[in-house]
Protein backbone atom coordinates (compact mmCIF):
# COMPACT_ATOMS: atom_id res chain seq x y z
CA UNK A 1 0.00 0.00 0.00
CA UNK A 2 1.00 3.77 -0.67
CA UNK A 3 1.48 5.85 2.03
CA UNK A 4 -1.39 8.03 2.87
CA UNK A 5 -1.31 11.58 3.70
CA UNK A 6 -2.25 11.49 7.48
CA UNK A 7 -3.32 14.86 8.76
CA UNK A 8 -3.70 13.69 12.36
CA UNK A 9 -3.07 15.71 15.55
CA UNK A 10 -0.88 13.46 16.68
CA UNK A 11 0.79 11.25 17.03
CA UNK A 12 1.63 12.55 13.38
CA UNK A 13 3.47 12.06 9.78
CA UNK A 14 6.97 12.14 10.23
CA UNK A 15 8.96 13.07 6.94
CA UNK A 16 9.61 9.77 4.61
CA UNK A 17 13.56 9.97 4.48
CA UNK A 18 13.41 9.80 8.24
CA UNK A 19 11.90 7.07 7.76
CA UNK A 20 13.83 5.48 5.44
CA UNK A 21 16.95 5.99 7.41
CA UNK A 22 15.42 4.61 10.48
CA UNK A 23 14.40 1.51 8.52
CA UNK A 24 17.95 1.46 7.00
CA UNK A 25 19.45 1.25 10.50
CA UNK A 26 16.63 -0.47 12.40
CA UNK A 27 18.35 -3.94 12.80
CA UNK A 28 22.80 -2.65 12.94
CA UNK A 29 23.26 0.77 13.73
CA UNK A 30 26.40 1.81 12.21
CA UNK A 31 28.90 -0.74 13.58
CA UNK A 32 27.62 -1.45 16.43
CA UNK A 33 26.18 -5.19 15.45
CA UNK A 34 22.58 -4.08 17.23
CA UNK A 35 20.05 -2.17 17.13
CA UNK A 36 19.22 1.26 18.64
CA UNK A 37 16.73 0.45 20.47
CA UNK A 38 19.26 -2.49 22.17
CA UNK A 39 21.47 -0.61 23.23
CA UNK A 40 22.53 0.65 26.67
CA UNK A 41 21.49 3.83 27.31
CA UNK A 42 25.13 4.41 28.63
CA UNK A 43 26.80 3.18 26.31
CA UNK A 44 28.98 5.53 24.20
CA UNK A 45 27.29 5.12 20.75
CA UNK A 46 23.59 5.74 22.43
CA UNK A 47 25.35 8.85 24.22
CA UNK A 48 27.06 10.17 21.04
CA UNK A 49 23.33 9.62 19.69
CA UNK A 50 21.96 11.86 22.57
CA UNK A 51 24.58 14.98 22.64
CA UNK A 52 23.91 15.00 18.73
CA UNK A 53 20.37 15.05 19.56
CA UNK A 54 20.75 18.14 21.91
CA UNK A 55 23.15 20.41 19.64
CA UNK A 56 21.45 20.07 16.62
CA UNK A 57 17.77 21.22 19.15
CA UNK A 58 20.43 23.91 20.24
CA UNK A 59 21.75 24.97 16.71
CA UNK A 60 17.66 24.50 15.26
CA UNK A 61 16.26 26.61 18.03
CA UNK A 62 19.29 28.92 19.07
CA UNK A 63 18.82 27.86 22.53
CA UNK A 64 21.21 29.81 24.70
CA UNK A 65 23.55 28.00 26.90
CA UNK A 66 22.40 29.24 29.93
CA UNK A 67 19.00 26.56 29.27
CA UNK A 68 19.07 23.31 29.97
CA UNK A 69 17.51 20.88 27.37
CA UNK A 70 16.12 17.76 29.09
CA UNK A 71 14.88 14.69 27.09
CA UNK A 72 12.12 13.08 29.53
CA UNK A 73 8.72 10.84 29.84
CA UNK A 74 5.48 11.01 30.88
CA UNK A 75 4.28 13.24 27.89
CA UNK A 76 3.45 17.03 27.79
CA UNK A 77 0.59 15.89 30.20
CA UNK A 78 3.24 15.14 33.24
CA UNK A 79 4.84 18.90 32.60
CA UNK A 80 1.16 20.65 34.07
CA UNK A 81 2.39 19.50 37.43
CA UNK A 82 6.10 19.46 36.64
CA UNK A 83 5.80 23.27 36.18
CA UNK A 84 4.09 24.15 39.58
CA UNK A 85 5.63 22.01 41.72
CA UNK A 86 9.08 23.19 40.61
CA UNK A 87 8.39 26.68 40.30
CA UNK A 88 6.18 27.24 42.55
CA UNK A 89 9.14 28.85 45.21
CA UNK A 90 7.63 31.82 46.37
CA UNK A 91 4.12 33.18 46.34
CA UNK A 92 3.13 29.96 45.25
CA UNK A 93 0.83 31.77 42.62
CA UNK A 94 0.74 31.48 38.66
CA UNK A 95 -0.85 33.40 36.08
CA UNK A 96 -2.42 31.31 33.55
CA UNK A 97 -4.18 32.15 29.81
CA UNK A 98 -7.00 29.36 29.14
CA UNK A 99 -7.03 28.54 25.79
CA UNK A 100 -8.24 25.21 25.37
CA UNK A 101 -8.66 22.17 27.30
CA UNK A 102 -4.80 21.34 27.33
CA UNK A 103 -4.61 24.61 29.23
CA UNK A 104 -7.12 24.17 31.07
CA UNK A 105 -5.59 20.59 32.42
CA UNK A 106 -2.65 22.47 33.15
CA UNK A 107 -4.63 25.07 35.17
CA UNK A 108 -6.39 22.03 37.06
CA UNK A 109 -2.78 20.71 38.01
CA UNK A 110 -1.29 23.82 39.30
CA UNK A 111 -4.41 24.32 41.75
CA UNK A 112 -3.68 21.43 43.35
CA UNK A 113 -0.09 23.27 44.36
CA UNK A 114 -1.31 27.06 44.47
CA UNK A 115 -2.89 29.51 43.86
CA UNK A 116 -3.82 30.31 40.05
CA UNK A 117 -5.12 33.60 38.42
CA UNK A 118 -6.79 32.80 34.85
CA UNK A 119 -5.68 36.06 33.51
CA UNK A 120 -8.23 35.71 29.99
CA UNK A 121 -10.26 33.12 28.84
CA UNK A 122 -11.73 32.72 25.23
CA UNK A 123 -14.04 29.35 26.80
CA UNK A 124 -17.06 32.19 26.04
CA UNK A 125 -16.42 31.08 22.51
CA UNK A 126 -15.43 27.49 22.06
CA UNK A 127 -11.79 29.01 22.45
CA UNK A 128 -11.86 29.83 18.91
CA UNK A 129 -9.73 32.98 19.73
CA UNK A 130 -6.71 33.79 21.53
CA UNK A 131 -8.02 36.62 24.14
CA UNK A 132 -6.39 39.87 24.51
CA UNK A 133 -3.89 40.44 27.17
CA UNK A 134 -4.15 42.99 29.48
CA UNK A 135 -0.89 43.87 31.47
CA UNK A 136 -2.58 45.18 34.34
CA UNK A 137 -4.45 42.09 35.55
CA UNK A 138 -0.99 40.32 35.18
CA UNK A 139 -0.04 39.27 38.76
CA UNK A 140 2.99 41.34 40.03
CA UNK A 141 4.57 38.11 42.33
CA UNK A 142 3.48 35.56 40.30
CA UNK A 143 5.82 32.42 40.29
CA UNK A 144 5.05 31.90 36.80
CA UNK A 145 3.08 33.13 33.67
CA UNK A 146 1.65 29.96 31.75
CA UNK A 147 0.27 29.78 27.80
CA UNK A 148 -0.28 27.30 25.28
CA UNK A 149 1.28 28.27 21.95
CA UNK A 150 -0.66 26.68 19.44
CA UNK A 151 -4.05 25.18 20.59
CA UNK A 152 -3.94 21.36 19.07
CA UNK A 153 -7.86 21.04 19.38
CA UNK A 154 -9.21 24.35 18.55
CA UNK A 155 -6.54 25.73 15.70
CA UNK A 156 -5.77 28.83 17.71
CA UNK A 157 -2.12 29.91 17.81
CA UNK A 158 -0.63 33.19 19.39
CA UNK A 159 1.29 35.82 16.71
CA UNK A 160 2.58 37.49 19.80
CA UNK A 161 3.95 36.34 22.73
CA UNK A 162 2.86 38.65 25.89
CA UNK A 163 5.61 40.34 27.80
CA UNK A 164 5.80 39.40 31.11
CA UNK A 165 8.86 41.00 32.33
CA UNK A 166 10.53 39.44 35.17
CA UNK A 167 8.25 36.83 35.87
CA UNK A 168 8.81 33.17 33.57
CA UNK A 169 6.63 32.95 31.02
CA UNK A 170 6.44 28.84 30.62
CA UNK A 171 5.25 27.65 27.43
CA UNK A 172 3.24 24.35 26.01
CA UNK A 173 4.57 24.23 22.50
CA UNK A 174 3.51 20.83 22.08
CA UNK A 175 1.64 21.42 18.77
CA UNK A 176 3.94 23.81 16.98
CA UNK A 177 7.34 23.98 18.50
CA UNK A 178 10.09 24.11 15.33
CA UNK A 179 7.37 25.28 13.15
CA UNK A 180 7.87 29.04 14.05
CA UNK A 181 10.82 31.04 14.77
CA UNK A 182 10.80 31.75 18.54
CA UNK A 183 13.30 33.49 20.88
CA UNK A 184 13.92 31.29 23.61
CA UNK A 185 15.11 34.08 25.26
CA UNK A 186 11.96 35.00 26.16
CA UNK A 187 10.75 31.99 27.70
CA UNK A 188 11.54 30.27 31.69
CA UNK A 189 10.20 26.92 30.41
CA UNK A 190 9.30 25.54 26.63
CA UNK A 191 8.24 21.98 26.81
CA UNK A 192 6.49 20.13 23.98
CA UNK A 193 5.66 16.06 23.85
CA UNK A 194 7.48 14.66 21.14
CA UNK A 195 4.97 12.95 19.06
CA UNK A 196 3.81 16.00 16.70
CA UNK A 197 6.81 17.97 15.07
CA UNK A 198 9.45 16.44 16.75
CA UNK A 199 9.52 12.42 16.68
CA UNK A 200 7.44 9.41 18.02
CA UNK A 201 5.63 9.30 21.30
CA UNK A 202 7.07 8.48 24.25
CA UNK A 203 9.26 11.48 24.31
CA UNK A 204 8.95 15.03 25.95
CA UNK A 205 11.44 17.51 25.42
CA UNK A 206 11.65 20.40 27.85
CA UNK A 207 14.06 23.38 27.32
CA UNK A 208 14.62 25.63 30.87
CA UNK A 209 16.29 28.63 31.90
CA UNK A 210 19.04 27.29 34.12
CA UNK A 211 17.92 29.59 37.47
CA UNK A 212 15.26 28.02 37.20
CA UNK A 213 16.19 24.79 37.96
CA UNK A 214 16.77 23.72 41.96
CA UNK A 215 13.65 25.33 43.64
CA UNK A 216 11.25 22.41 43.69
CA UNK A 217 8.49 22.14 46.30
CA UNK A 218 9.89 19.54 49.18
CA UNK A 219 6.88 17.18 48.02
CA UNK A 220 8.18 16.75 44.22
CA UNK A 221 8.90 13.03 43.44
CA UNK A 222 12.45 12.41 42.36
CA UNK A 223 11.28 12.11 38.92
CA UNK A 224 9.23 15.20 38.73
CA UNK A 225 11.77 17.31 39.68
CA UNK A 226 14.36 19.49 37.19
CA UNK A 227 17.30 19.01 38.97
CA UNK A 228 17.08 15.21 39.15
CA UNK A 229 17.39 15.15 35.03
CA UNK A 230 19.93 17.63 34.69
CA UNK A 231 22.28 16.59 37.16
CA UNK A 232 22.02 13.81 35.19
CA UNK A 233 21.95 14.47 31.58
CA UNK A 234 18.51 13.08 31.38
CA UNK A 235 20.21 9.61 32.35
CA UNK A 236 18.82 9.62 35.75
CA UNK A 237 16.97 6.41 34.41
CA UNK A 238 16.45 4.99 31.43
CA UNK A 239 15.16 7.73 28.88
CA UNK A 240 13.44 7.09 25.63
CA UNK A 241 16.69 5.84 23.97
CA UNK A 242 14.36 5.27 20.50
CA UNK A 243 12.05 7.85 20.54
CA UNK A 244 15.33 9.82 20.76
CA UNK A 245 17.44 8.46 18.09
CA UNK A 246 14.74 9.44 16.30
CA UNK A 247 14.33 13.05 16.82
CA UNK A 248 17.73 13.42 16.26
CA UNK A 249 17.02 12.62 12.58
CA UNK A 250 14.25 15.01 12.61
CA UNK A 251 16.75 17.48 13.68
CA UNK A 252 18.87 16.31 11.17
CA UNK A 253 15.97 16.99 8.72
CA UNK A 254 15.25 19.75 9.87
CA UNK A 255 18.76 21.89 9.56
CA UNK A 256 18.71 20.06 5.69
CA UNK A 257 15.70 21.84 4.80
CA UNK A 258 17.31 25.14 5.59
CA UNK A 259 16.13 25.73 9.54
CA UNK A 260 13.17 26.90 11.34
CA UNK A 261 12.69 29.87 9.62
CA UNK A 262 12.79 28.01 6.46
CA UNK A 263 9.67 25.80 7.18
CA UNK A 264 7.64 28.49 9.11
CA UNK A 265 8.06 29.96 5.54
CA UNK A 266 6.65 26.58 4.02
CA UNK A 267 3.91 26.09 6.38
CA UNK A 268 2.74 29.41 6.26
CA UNK A 269 2.31 28.83 2.73
CA UNK A 270 0.97 25.28 2.83
CA UNK A 271 -1.41 27.01 5.83
CA UNK A 272 -2.95 30.28 3.20
CA UNK A 273 -3.70 27.71 0.50
CA UNK A 274 -6.27 25.73 2.94
CA UNK A 275 -7.45 29.57 4.54
CA UNK A 276 -7.33 31.11 1.18
CA UNK A 277 -10.23 27.86 0.15
CA UNK A 278 -11.80 28.16 3.39
CA UNK A 279 -12.44 32.16 2.87
CA UNK A 280 -13.42 32.02 -0.37
CA UNK A 281 -16.31 29.26 -0.04
CA UNK A 282 -19.93 29.39 0.88
CA UNK A 283 -19.51 25.66 1.41
CA UNK A 284 -17.08 25.23 4.03
CA UNK A 285 -16.32 27.81 6.93
CA UNK A 286 -13.37 27.84 9.00
CA UNK A 287 -13.86 27.95 12.84
CA UNK A 288 -11.27 30.42 14.23
CA UNK A 289 -11.22 33.57 14.10
CA UNK A 290 -8.37 34.58 11.14
CA UNK A 291 -6.47 36.58 13.09
CA UNK A 292 -5.28 33.69 15.58
CA UNK A 293 -5.50 30.84 13.26
CA UNK A 294 -3.02 28.17 14.01
CA UNK A 295 -0.78 27.37 11.43
CA UNK A 296 -0.23 23.77 12.22
CA UNK A 297 -4.11 22.90 12.76
CA UNK A 298 -6.88 24.07 10.61
CA UNK A 299 -10.81 22.95 11.74
CA UNK A 300 -13.44 23.83 9.26
CA UNK A 301 -17.21 22.71 8.97
CA UNK A 302 -19.36 21.93 6.54
CA UNK A 303 -22.85 23.38 7.37
CA UNK A 304 -24.39 19.37 8.54
CA UNK A 305 -23.11 17.05 10.55
CA UNK A 306 -24.23 14.39 8.10
CA UNK A 307 -21.85 15.83 5.75
CA UNK A 308 -18.98 16.22 7.77
CA UNK A 309 -18.76 12.79 8.42
CA UNK A 310 -19.82 11.73 5.16
CA UNK A 311 -16.70 14.01 4.55
CA UNK A 312 -14.06 12.19 6.50
CA UNK A 313 -15.13 8.97 5.01
CA UNK A 314 -14.80 9.81 1.13
CA UNK A 315 -11.34 11.59 1.87
CA UNK A 316 -10.14 8.42 3.80
CA UNK A 317 -11.17 6.09 0.82
CA UNK A 318 -8.72 9.11 -1.55
CA UNK A 319 -6.11 8.68 0.90
CA UNK A 320 -6.32 12.14 3.00
CA UNK A 321 -6.75 10.33 6.39
CA UNK A 322 -7.38 11.42 10.01
CA UNK A 323 -9.62 14.26 9.38
CA UNK A 324 -12.11 13.86 11.80
CA UNK A 325 -11.98 17.12 14.40
CA UNK A 326 -11.40 16.52 18.03
CA UNK A 327 -14.38 14.31 19.58
CA UNK A 328 -15.38 17.73 21.69
CA UNK A 329 -15.92 20.13 18.79
CA UNK A 330 -16.61 17.76 15.87
CA UNK A 331 -16.54 18.66 12.01
CA UNK A 332 -13.14 18.47 10.40
CA UNK A 333 -9.57 19.10 11.54
CA UNK A 334 -6.63 19.21 9.09
CA UNK A 335 -3.17 19.33 10.69
CA UNK A 336 -0.21 19.93 8.86
CA UNK A 337 2.44 19.57 10.87
CA UNK A 338 6.27 20.32 9.21
CA UNK A 339 6.22 16.69 7.58
CA UNK A 340 3.14 17.52 5.77
CA UNK A 341 4.44 17.71 2.86
CA UNK A 342 3.05 21.18 0.64
CA UNK A 343 1.13 18.53 -2.32
CA UNK A 344 -0.73 16.83 0.56
CA UNK A 345 -2.38 20.27 1.23
CA UNK A 346 -2.97 20.62 -2.61
CA UNK A 347 -4.63 17.05 -2.87
CA UNK A 348 -6.47 18.26 -0.11
CA UNK A 349 -7.86 21.35 -1.46
CA UNK A 350 -8.91 19.59 -4.62
CA UNK A 351 -10.53 16.78 -2.82
CA UNK A 352 -12.87 19.70 -0.98
CA UNK A 353 -13.83 20.92 -4.55
CA UNK A 354 -15.08 17.61 -5.84
CA UNK A 355 -16.99 17.05 -2.63
CA UNK A 356 -18.82 20.35 -3.01
CA UNK A 357 -19.40 19.81 -6.30
CA UNK A 358 -20.94 16.59 -5.67
CA UNK A 359 -22.68 17.59 -2.36
CA UNK A 360 -23.96 20.98 -3.10
C1 LIG B 1 -0.94 21.53 23.18
C2 LIG B 1 -0.89 20.17 23.82
N1 LIG B 1 -0.48 20.06 25.09
C3 LIG B 1 -0.43 18.87 25.72
C4 LIG B 1 -0.81 17.71 25.08
C5 LIG B 1 -0.75 16.41 25.81
O1 LIG B 1 0.35 15.70 25.38
P1 LIG B 1 0.71 14.25 25.88
O2 LIG B 1 -0.27 13.31 25.25
O3 LIG B 1 2.13 14.07 25.40
O4 LIG B 1 0.63 14.23 27.37
C6 LIG B 1 -1.23 17.77 23.75
C7 LIG B 1 -1.62 16.54 23.03
O5 LIG B 1 -2.09 16.53 21.93
C8 LIG B 1 -1.28 19.03 23.11
O6 LIG B 1 -1.70 19.14 21.84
Amino acid sequence: MNRVYNFSAGPSMLPEEVLKQAQKELVVYGDTGMSVMEMSHRSKDFKDIIDEAESLLREIMNIPDNYKVLFLQGGASSQFAMVPLNLFRNSKKADYVNTGQWSRKAIAEAKRYGTVNIVASSEDSTFNYIPELDPNTFSKDADYFYITTNNTIYGTRYTEIPDTGDIPLVADMSSNILSEEYDVTKFGVIFAGAQKNMGPAGLTVVIIREDLIGHAMDITPTMFNYKTHADNGSMFNTPPTYSIYIAKLVFEWVKKMGGVSALEKINKEKASILYDFLDNSNFYKGTVVPKDRSLMNIPFVTNSKELDEKFVKEAAKKGLVNLKGHRTVGGMRASIYNAMPIEGVKALVEFMKEFEIENR
